[in-house]
């Protein structure tokens, strides 16, 4: 009689096994929340996995952490403040440097409720959520073409819906809503935009692009919201790992391997605001762009 089939083991991966066997990730805000269950999960799936962090302390416990969990030694930390973007070129510079392909680049990293600029002077979530990663995927993005089929996953938001716009001149300067959300709103709307005008641009290379909302998720994004209305907020919230369903969804699915430039929720394609017109992609592209040129 053969032995009973053990469902409860572990998979132990080493980077070179699996699913997701010699394929490369990095996963930015992959120290915490919905960016660390990404990460674990797609190190699980036998994945390449660097995470990449502000805090070299937090990044390298979180590296330890998903080893531990999943068995998988192929796991690393890149450190990472996408709130100035000479950080932001140093880290793509470092990933560069290794000589790695890279097949996903996950831009999950994000603040809500944050005041104040980026060290190049723009408003800190508009700064971080969105110009931080568009710096991050041009500077990677000769290396994703060159490893195609790849894919750029964009964290975005269902706040992304409230955003009526985008006043550019206002995103020199620190937030000035009362709860903030407002910045926040147009900082996810950037990321969906960014997806979208992405996807044009790399039509045809074997790039493609994914912006998503991953739920309402009980994560350290709620740190600002005061004690005792966060646990009861949180306790009706999806987990991390729930959360991290529709990141990794996009990061590996195959039914999703030939779309490009759309927006995803609960793993299911969803209309984003109609708002996101190519003619504002393009014009957030274009200052984007100034915005983050290298200094001469
Ligand atoms: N939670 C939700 O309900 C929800 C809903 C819609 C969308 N989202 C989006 O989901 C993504 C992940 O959020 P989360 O809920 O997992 O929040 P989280 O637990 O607060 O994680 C956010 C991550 O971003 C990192 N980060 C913040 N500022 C950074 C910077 N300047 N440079 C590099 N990394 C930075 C954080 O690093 P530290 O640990 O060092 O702070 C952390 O790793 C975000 O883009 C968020 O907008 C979340």
């Amino acid at each position: 009689m053969s032995e009973p089939e053990d469902l409860e083991a572990p998979r132990r991966q080493t980077g070179d096994t699996g699913e997701l066997a010699g394929r490369t990730f990095l996963v930015t805000g992959g120290n915490t929340g919905i960016g660390r269950a990404t990460a674990a999960g797609l190190a699980d799936l036998g994945g390449r996995v660097w995470i990449a962090a502000r805090s070299r302390a937090k990044g390298e416990a979180a590296v330890a952490g998903i080893k531990a969990s999943t068995g998988n030694e192929a796991v690393w930390f890149l450190p990472l403040d996408l709130a100035d973007l000479d950080s932001v070129r140093a880290c793509a510079s470092a990933f560069l440097a290794l000589g790695e392909p890279l097949h996903v680049l996950v831009n999950n990293a994000g603040v809500v409720r944050a005041r104040g600029l980026t060290k190049q002077g723009f408003e800190l979530m508009f700064g971080v959520n969105h110009l931080g990663h568009f710096a991050l995927t041009n500077a990677l993005l000769g290396c994703l073409t060159a490893s195609a089929p790849a894919r750029v996953v964009t964290v975005s938001s269902d706040s992304h819906y409230s955003a009526r716009g985008i006043d550019f001149e206002a995103l020199r300067r620190p937030e000035r809503g009362i709860t903030g959300l407002h910045g926040y709103a147009v900082s996810k709307l950037c990321n969906v935009l960014f997806s979208q005008e992405l996807a044009r641009r790399t039509a045809d290379t074997g790039v493609t692009t994914y912006a998503l909302h991953p739920g309402v998720v009980a994560s350290d994004i709620w740190r600002r919201v005061p004690w005792p209305v966060r646990p009861l907020m949180m306790r009706r919230m999806l987990t991390v790992d729930e959360g991290a369903a529709t990141s990794l969804y996009c990061a590996t699915s195959p039914d999703v391997a030939q779309d490009s430039g759309k927006f995803y929720d609960k793993c299911a394609e969803r209309a984003p605001s109609r708002v996101a017109t190519p003619e504002l992609a393009a014009e957030l592209w274009k200052r984007s762009e100034e915005w983050t040129a290298a200094p001469s």
